[in-house]
């Protein structure tokens, strides 16, 4: 491996990304011997701690959130490595603290888990404190801005003093085990690499449901809205990854490229076509997994006129030579009755009829790559039915081929996508990470669907907590004489 010791500084570190993820899953890293005996974590915040009283902070904030307890030898040397600099972000003359507590001769590792109106304050401070050098890499979060115009105003004020082979933006779903199996069973098994275009395939369904609300973050939610907050990166990162063409190689450059030309190949959706190709709702009360709960007016400190989408549906199109006439339909939204992620390829039926009404009564082959949870992929074949009938008049019936990845890989822990990234980022490969013109591109289309929603008369349609979101957005499909992949 090239592991080399890093100076991991987390900006932020008392915010709920660090708390809940990032802390945790550094701790994991060490768990599996993956940080480098040299590396130090340096959490930066205004608050004032003692290195004693942060590593405490550390440990209540991993027992609350990481769900299992601490293995005391690990926590022993991860305890050994955290460091704590009082900061204020926004204090340029601040950041001298810092240098006290980093190396100039290792790597630096500078993770933004602040909101970016600060990241060119941090920027600015590191600079003023002599810190930057050609061998520091930032990691940003999202979101990276409200539209195309903002993030660029966030781009260009980190490019000021990184370059871009320096920045990784994160886009957490880039780290999961199963997204990244996307390009595994695509590029490695000619079943699906021969078979993945318009010849073969009738249509893609990509659906992030999520059976939270807004868990109290009523003020970022409101202003940003699911297509911001799930579209504009989860989404379409997964679409990219299902549509790119192969890349050459798995570097960084080669699969950014690729991604990026499908990003650029989406049909724009303005108001000329807004409404036969999105769906938006919001959602009012109801009953999740039994639970009663409130409906998006009624959360706590809610705007009683807003007009926030909750749930996005799109009917995208890609105009390229690949995917002539296949729709991919994206559907995403909080409230919903369970919380899954899943890509379903939907293809075609053989030209010709062998078996008669047996045949044309079931579905053709689907796949089923199921991201979230209970990861797997599941295929839908047509089988013979077994039986001493004559051979020119076949019964035919659905059945399945199912790979599930805890059966398959059992006595394996699947990492959180967090700590995938954060090693990624230490390796210094930026392949998991999404490049500028990646991040444009998405906000360009996303812009346009949310300028077109903003001349429509009405707002999003509601739909009741716990169910799969408006009514419409069965129309989006049911004009096509297709419908949402049900589990089945
Ligand atoms: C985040 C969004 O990026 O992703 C949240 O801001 C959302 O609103 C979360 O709940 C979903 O991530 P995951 O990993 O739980 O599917």
């Amino acid at each position: 491996t090239n592991y080399e010791p890093i100076d991991f500084v987390l900006f932020g570190t008392n915010g709920d990304l660090a708390r809940r993820k990032l802390l945790p899953s550094l701790y994991q890293l060490e768990k599996a011997g993956l940080l480098h005996e040299g590396t130090k974590i340096i959490g930066v915040a205004r608050q004032e701690h003692t290195p004693e009283s942060y590593a405490e902070l550390v440990k209540e904030n991993f027992l609350k959130f990481a769900g299992e307890s601490l293995c005391d030898d690990t926590w022993e040397k991860f305890v050994a490595r955290l460091d704590y600099a009082q900061v204020d972000m926004r204090s340029h003359n601040d950041y001298a603290k810092l240098s006290e507590h980093v190396n100039a001769d290792r790597v630096m590792v500078c993770y933004f888990a602040t909101p970016p109106s600060i990241f060119g304050d941090i920027c600015r401070g590191m600079n003023a404190a002599e810190l930057i050098d050609d061998s520091v890499r930032v990691v940003l979060e999202k979101p990276i801005g409200h539209d195309l115009a903002s993030s660029k105003v966030i781009n260009d004020q980190v490019a000021e003093f990184f370059e871009e082979r320096q920045i990784y933006r994160i886009d957490h779903y880039l780290g999961k085990e199963t997204v990244l199996n996307l390009i595994a069973l695509r590029f490695a098994n000619s079943i699906f690499a021969t078979n993945w275009d318009h010849n073969c395939i009738d249509h893609v369904q990509i659906t992030v449901a999520e059976s939270v609300g807004i868990e109290g973050r009523w003020g970022y939610f409101d202003d940003a809205g699911q297509m911001r907050d799930m579209v504009q990166n989860h989404l379409l990162q997964i679409l990219s990854l299902v549509a790119m063409e192969p890349p050459s190689t798995l570097a960084a450059s080669n699969i950014r490229d690729e991604k990026v030309k499908v990003l650029k190949s989406l049909r724009p959706i303005d108001s000329s076509n807004i409404n036969e190709n999105t769906v938006r709702g919001q959602y009012s009360g109801g009953f999740v997994a039994g639970k009663e709960v409130p409906g998006y007016l009624d959360e706590p400190d809610a705007n009683l006129k807003s007009k926030t989408e909750t749930f996005v549906a799109i009917k995208a199109e890609i105009d390229n030579w690949r995917w002539a006439g296949v729709p991919f339909y994206l559907r995403t939204g909080k409230r919903l009755p369970s919380k899954v992620s899943e890509v379903v390829i939907y293809f075609k039926r053989q030209p010709h009829n062998l078996f008669g009404d047996s045949f044309t009564s079931l579905p053709p082959n689907k796949v089923v790559i199921r991201l979230q949870p209970d990861e797997g992929v599941q295929i839908t074949v047509m089988n013979k039915v077994p039986g001493l009938t004559s051979s020119g008049n076949m019964s035919l019936q659905k059945s399945q081929l199912d790979l599930s990845f805890s059966d398959e890989f059992a006595d394996m822990r699947i990492a959180d996508a967090y700590e995938k990234l954060l090693l990624e980022v230490m390796l210094g490969n930026q392949a998991l990470f999404v490049r500028r013109d990646e991040v444009e591109h998405a906000w360009k289309y996303v812009d346009s669907i949310l300028n077109a929603w903003k001349t429509c008369s009405e707002g999003p349609e509601p739909y009741q907590a716990g169910t799969w979101g408006p009514v419409s957005s069965i129309g989006l499909l049911a004009r096509n004489n297709r419908s949402w992949y049900e589990g089945k």
